[in-house]
């Protein structure tokens, strides 16, 4: 149903593809080195001679008869490196002269600060080990937990850092686990954005230093994502499709951070987990704190290898299942939904989203969400947030009458919440003000008029909980969209003593998964969506817990080819929802056509958010036949194999994507022009993924091929020849889309 913590480290539900290599853990007693191999790759760590545990290897799978010699920790440089500073720790106490970014830094009672962490003991499973670690003199355990993925070659790792000394700890800084590649030339690719523009992906040499990638904000944030990927070699031989990648993405959505840095070794060194900023956790005796997991990849193929890995994992791994899908492999695409958000804003009413539903059944959509304004007295952004009544004005007889409609019609029915925050002007805040972050006597900073309900409070959670629960009791609610629309300020938590204070940092993002856990769990019909005014919480933390997340509230289809494409290195197309909006559009005045919107969406889980009942007949009539269109293929574009054909970054004339299913049955090509100049025709689209001895039928979606294009032809020629498009695929923002079918 849904994930737990242990199940994270279990990979064994899914049955490994029939090309892949068993997954193997090993221990050797007599050199203490630790190997985890799985998919295409190997990684390897062991005890040194000190009795810290060293990082050893990390990349293509070795030969099962290859071995390693016992851990060496590397020199002293100088005397201003010490050799604890310049050997790779797989977890690293701040302690011993280290002045690399550690794993963990603690404070104890009587003022003490140093901790080294050394080897005491491991268990292993199936698929990885537990390794204990124990500090040389003190009663700080911590149990690193390791799982290998036998598909993807992906690791699970995290920490569970546990006090058993007689006086509290308060741990400083915890990472999920640090990651280390040997001295070379690379290259880093990270996410960053802000509201409407998130998803830019950056591509950068690593130097000596640290970058730093981060939230700050209590929430994963639209600024930056926790996913990186490495590649071998300088920014200019950054490839899709060669060249070494190691990648990773931290399981959090509270603040977080990712550390790169390249020591005096020129050793590179990936380490993340809660953001130590205002960070501190205190451990009573016998408590333990369990770090996010940190999950890693390596690929020997270039960044659209790795993020095929990452997708495939995801949609395995990460991703929760309903009742209906609960024994199946991978979760079931993403049902086309309306959402009538930009067409009405607040202004919902029973009519109104009635007549809207008869539009949006006649087009084939499969879910009819209302968004925000239903409930409290939610005229505007103002009030409302907290009181999760049903407005009496607009639903004289409660959600029944539309929700009965919805259904008649044959869709599911999905509703807006925002459970996590409060307007001032709300019956909750005015009953209860101590339930927000704040700390007594400063101001309570207002975003989009609102505060932050804290929701590491018990009654919090308990409220939340309460009110959910009663929602999907009393309506026949399919699907939540889930938003979370500002950050934190100041984030106190009065009610703990002084010392304690800063655990919201954990616990609020520990219920809100505890809350969608049990919602699930109550309710295991019911589908979520993380939104955060678009794609402020997105992160494989809270993908154990919903179905699908919204991208950004930019709908303008131009951007979302690039938002898209940002989007994709790191998470599925399953997930990524796209809805067709109204032009010109809102936030660029940029006027499309519906068929080019169509096809934008149609690259990831398509939605519609127009105003539909404006739309003339044959707008109508388009949308139908390409949603129609969208059912028969989907399956193949949200789960199959992504090729990211031509990118449509850095001001591209054109882009394409194309999308292979696992028995390599079909494919989908989505080509846009942004403006064509100097009358250059389409870039011939060299196919991939393809079965090169089976023959694939070509079929038009949107467009048309180039005048003599055989109708049938073999994989080879598809992926050698490649598909010329009409002559008349020319202009400003154009689209054009196929299928091609194994005969
Ligand atoms: C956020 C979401 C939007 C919409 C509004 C409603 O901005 O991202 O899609 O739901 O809130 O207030």
């Amino acid at each position: 149903m849904f994930k737990t913590l242990s199940a994270v480290f279990l990979f064994l539900a899914i049955p490994f593809a029939a090309h892949a290599q068993p997954s193997s853990v090993s221990f050797n007693a007599a050199t203490k080195v630790f190997r985890l191999d799985g998919g295409g790759v190997s990684y390897v760590f062991g005890v040194n001679p000190r009795g810290e545990l060293q990082q050893l290897y990390w990349g293509a799978r070795l030969a099962a008869t290859d071995s390693f010699p016992q851990a060496a920790p590397l020199p002293e440089l100088a005397s201003f490196d010490s050799s604890y500073n310049n050997t790779p720790q797989e977890y690293a106490g701040w302690g011993a002269g280290l002045f690399a970014e550690p794993a963990l830094k603690l404070s104890f009672a009587d003022g003490n600060r140093d901790l080294v962490l050394h080897y005491l003991r491991h268990t292993a499973s199936t698929n990885g080990f537990d390794v204990v670690l124990k500090d040389i003199a003190r009663e700080i355990y911590v149990t690193l937990h390791y799982a290998i993925d036998p598909n993807s070659g992906i690791l699970a790792r995290s920490a569970t850092i546990q006090n058993r000394e007689a006086q509290p700890v308060s741990v400083e800084q915890a990472a999920a686990a640090a990651w280390g590649l040997p001295p070379a030339h690379y290259t880093l690719s990270y996410l960053t954005g802000r509201w409407a523009g998130e998803w830019t992906l950056n591509q950068e040499a690593i130097h000596p230093g640290a970058r730093v990638i981060e939230s700050r904000r209590g929430s994963t944030g639209h600024q930056a994502n926790p996913w990186f990927a490495i590649t071998a070699g300088e920014p200019s031989e950054v490839s899709e499709e060669h060249g070494e990648v190691w990648f990773g993405a931290l399981a959090w959505s509270g603040s977080w951070r990712i550390t790169v840095e390249q020591d005096q070794l020129d050793e590179v060194r990936v380490t993340g987990g809660f953001n130590p900023f205002d960070f501190g956790y205190v451990l009573h005796p016998g408590e333990s704190l369990e770090a996010p997991v940190f999950y890693g990849g390596y690929s020997s193929s270039g960044l659209g290898s790795a993020s095929r890995l990452l997708h495939l994992f995801e949609l395995e791994h990460i991703l929760p299942r309903t009742a209906a899908t609960a024994t199946q492999t991978l979760p079931k695409p993403r049902p086309v939904i309306y959402n009538s958000w930009e067409a009405t804003e607040f202004k919902v009413t029973e009519a109104g989203q009635i007549a809207l539903a008869e539009k949006a059944a006649a087009l084939g959509i499969d879910r009819f969400v209302m968004d925000d304004g239903w409930f409290g007295q939610r005229k505007d952004d103002h009030a409302g947030l907290g009181d999760w009544y049903v407005n009496p004005d607009k639903f004289p007889h409660g959600l029944k009458p539309l929700i009965d409609k919805v259904h008649s019609l044959g869709m599911d029915f999905g509703l807006w919440v925002e459970p996590e925050m409060v307007n001032p002007d709300s019956d909750l805040y005015r009953k209860h003000p101590d339930w927000v972050l704040n700390f007594p006597g400063r101001p309570r900073t207002e975003q989009r008029n609102q505060l932050v309900l804290n929701l590491a409070r018990p009654d919090v959670h308990d409220y939340v909980l309460g009110f959910l629960d009663k929602l999907l009791n009393e309506n026949d609610i399919a699907f939540l969209k889930w938003d979370y629309n500002r950050n934190w300020a100041e984030p106190g938590w009065d009610q703990l003593p002084a010392t304690e204070q800063k655990r919201v940092y954990v616990n609020f993002t520990r219920n809100l998964y505890a809350i969608l856990a049990e919602l699930r769990h109550r309710h295991p019909k019911v589908e979520i969506e993380s939104c955060s005014g678009g794609g402020g919480r997105v992160d494989l933390g809270i993908l154990r817990y919903v179905d699908e997340v919204w991208p950004s509230d930019n709908t303008d289809p131009f951007d979302r080819l690039t938002q898209q494409d940002g989007f994709t290195y790191a998470y599925t197309p399953q997930i990524m929802m796209a809805w067709v909006t109204d032009s010109p559009h809102w936030l660029n005045k940029r006027s499309t056509s519906l068929s080019y919107r169509m096809l934008s969406s149609m690259q990831g889980s398509l939605g519609i958010g127009a105003n539909i009942a404006a739309w003339s007949p044959e707008d109508a009539a388009l949308a139908k036949r390409l949603i129609a269109a969208y059912h028969q293929v989907q399956p193949t574009i949200v789960q199959g194999s992504l090729y990211r054909l031509i990118s449509p970054r850095n001001g591209s004339e054109f882009s394409a994507t194309q999308t292979v299913n696992e028995e390599k049955t079909q494919s989908v090509v989505f080509a846009f022009i942004h403006s064509t100049q100097e009358g250059r025709l389409f870039p011939r689209l060299k196919l991939q993924g393809l079965d090169p001895t089976a023959e694939y039928a070509l079929s038009p979606i949107e467009g048309k091929p180039h005048t003599g294009t055989p109708s049938v032809a073999s994989g080879a020629w598809w992926m050698n020849h490649g598909l010329n498009l009409d002559d008349s695929f020319r202009g400003d923002f154009q689209a054009a889309a196929f299928r091609l079918d194994k005969k």
